[in-house]
């Protein structure tokens, strides 16, 4: 963004965002023992996420970019993991626009797109760094994306700039590692925040001067099958050698954590100001 006005709006409208993120951050002293990142995304777990999408494909989120998506218009999917956001679209999509960090995610997206017969250019890099290189799309969707952006209104901004028609979002209510609060404080004693939320997410847009529609349901999936599964997410997240797995299960049955209540998951949407928005059904 070359306009200063544009950063300075930028930076104001995205402040408590970016302030509320920034107290997720594990304290050095912690990170310093942790075995593995304990923020990776596994692409296992997403490639399952995608699966569930593709066999059972409904909810807000696939309506809300259907409605907004010309005869065979293209879909921006930015952070698209695996897939699960846009795949689902697959018969009435022209081309697909994914976006991931992950190289791994985009090679496992695209193994599905080809045996589903969907077209992908696949861009690697942080967005909204690599807009510029991103083609535009009819519509432009990010899911699961926004708590890992610090700067949540360049995002937005690149994400309305390239969609002709609708921006579409989900995310869970809260912070997805909110669920580990109680473990935090257990094996750590650090109190972990309760913000930033979706409602925080919506008052960034609207502060960017759009109109947000918004749905909620419970997500479609539970977080893990068995607490066995659970612990070992947690070792990894909670910077824990994975042989404290037992420790952590016993910590889960003391503090009475499973089974892991479903998330909410928020589905926001708003048109484009770009003057291409009239719908085209
Ligand atoms: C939690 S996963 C969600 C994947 C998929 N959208 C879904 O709903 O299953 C987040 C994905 O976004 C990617 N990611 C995170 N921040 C990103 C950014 N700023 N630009 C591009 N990709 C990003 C990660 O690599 C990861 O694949």
């Amino acid at each position: 963004m070359d306009d200063p006005m544009d950063e300075r709006t930028h930076e104001r409208v995205g402040e408590s965002w970016r302030a509320d993120l920034a107290r997720w951050a594990i304290p050095d002293a912690i990170l310093a023992g942790a075995p593995v990142s304990p923020w990776g995304h596994s692409t296992a777990r997403f490639a399952q996420r995608t699966e569930r999408a593709l066999a059972d494909p409904r909810g807000p989120t696939l309506d809300r970019i259907a409605e907004a998506l010309p005869e065979r218009g293209d879909v921006l999917d930015v952070g698209a993991g695996t897939g699960a956001a846009s795949l689902p679209l697959a018969t009435s999509m022209g081309e697909l626009i994914a976006v991931d960090t992950s190289a791994e995610m985009l090679e496992e997206l695209m193994a599905r797109a080809a045996t589903l017969g969907v077209r992908v250019r696949a861009v690697k890099g942080r967005w909204p760094d690599v807009a510029a290189e991103t083609p535009e799309a009819d519509v432009a969707v990010a899911a699961h994306v926004v708590y890992n952006v610090p700067d949540l209104a360049r995002f937005l901004t690149g994400l309305t700039g390239h969609a002709r028609h609708r921006v579409v979002l989900e995310l869970t209510e809260r912070h997805p590692m909110t669920w580990l609060a109680p473990l935090w404080a257990h094996f750590h004693g650090l109190v972990r925040p309760e913000r930033p939320t979706a409602h925080d997410v919506i008052a960034v847009a609207e502060a960017l001067g759009h109109r947000v529609g918004h749905a909620s349901r419970l997500a479609p999936l539970s977080r893990f099958d068995t607490p066995e599964e659970m612990a070992e997410n947690a070792c990894r997240r909670l910077c824990l050698d994975p042989g404290r797995a037992g420790e952590v299960l016993a910590a889960v049955v003391a503090l009475d954590m499973w089974p892991v209540p479903r998330d909410r998951w928020f589905t926001l949407w708003w048109e484009s100001p770009s003057g291409r928005r009239t719908l085209p059904r």
